[in-house]
């Protein structure tokens, strides 16, 4: 069996700059080339970001920090947005008949000295793809040994990465790689090139990114790591075809 864990991250099925927007024609076409390739005997697991759906909540509520009483309405709101983006891409997919099986992650993960914890079995996933369903998590407000904290998308890629050992994982975001200093794609990323990264000005101006790419780093021990443009379809199918695709990043572990 060949599965593939693959992170629709936030910025590649919402644009990040305008609240509640939904990149459904992003989304369609990548659906079409997944159907494609679940047809042909391959398997997916799939997790996705909150964008622009739930950054803003998240930081309106104070979120990536718990203190008060006074938050947990924004627990509430923060997650009903996200399962209103989740179920959003249940629909769009399902549509176009890929079997999407929605798990809230506040429901099976909680975050214990900073780290995700699976609450089920990981063969629970199996049990879910061995009868021809997609699982689908997200990116989520869950208990943590603080109160509650916010669980990324690509710290899920990351525990499911280890435990699944998929043939290849995918993070999409919109644009087509990790992007140098002048904007070109870095092909191959490694643990030393992400320090000399690290003072890009690209990098600078968004702080997630670094915890992305040693995510993404870290996964590339136990598996092939991309990271693409969810348009970059030709990038995309080339890895779900054991090539290496055009565009996009991959992580070396060392
Ligand atoms: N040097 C860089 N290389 C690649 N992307 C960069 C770089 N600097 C900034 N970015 C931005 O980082 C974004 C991807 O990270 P970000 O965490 O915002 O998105 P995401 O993980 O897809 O969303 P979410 O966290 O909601 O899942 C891209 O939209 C891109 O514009
Ligand atoms: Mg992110």
């Amino acid at each position: 069996m060949r599965l593939f864990i693959m992170k629709l991250g936030g910025s590649a099925i919402s644009d990040k700059s305008r609240p509640l927007s939904y990149r459904e024609d992003w989304v369609r076409n990548l659906g079409n080339l997944l159907a494609t390739s679940i047809k042909a005997g391959d398997k997916f697991v799939l997790i996705h970001g909150g964008g622009s759906f739930a950054h803003p909540m998240a930081l309106a509520y104070g979120l990536s920090r718990y203190r008060d009483y006074d938050q947990l309405t924004g627990v509430s709101f923060t997650s009903a947005i996200l399962h209103y983006l989740s179920m959003k891409l249940t629909i769009t997919l399902a549509s176009m008949g890929l079997p999407i099986y929605p798990l809230r992650t506040g429901s099976v993960y909680v975050i214990n000295d900073g780290k995700p914890q699976l609450l089920i079995e990981p063969i629970h996933i199996m049990e879910l793809l061995e009868r021809g369903v997609i699982p689908m998590l997200y990116g989520d407000v869950v208990l943590s040994d603080e109160g509650f904290s916010i669980i990324s998308g690509d710290d899920i890629m990351l525990d499911l990465g280890l435990r699944l050992r998929p043939t290849a994982s995918i993070f999409l975001t919109d644009v087509p790689g990790i992007l140098d200093a002048n904007g070109n794609v870095i092909k191959e990323l490694t643990r030393t090139s992400i320090i000399s990264e690290r003072f890009t000005r690209h990098i600078d101006v968004t702080g997630g990114l670094i915890k992305k790419i040693q995510s993404a780093v870290e996964l590339a021990k136990y598996t092939r790591t991309y990271l693409c443009a969810i348009w970059d379809l030709g990038s995309i199918n080339r890895i779900l075809n054991n090539e290496e695709p055009i565009n996009c990043t991959r992580f070396l572990p060392y």
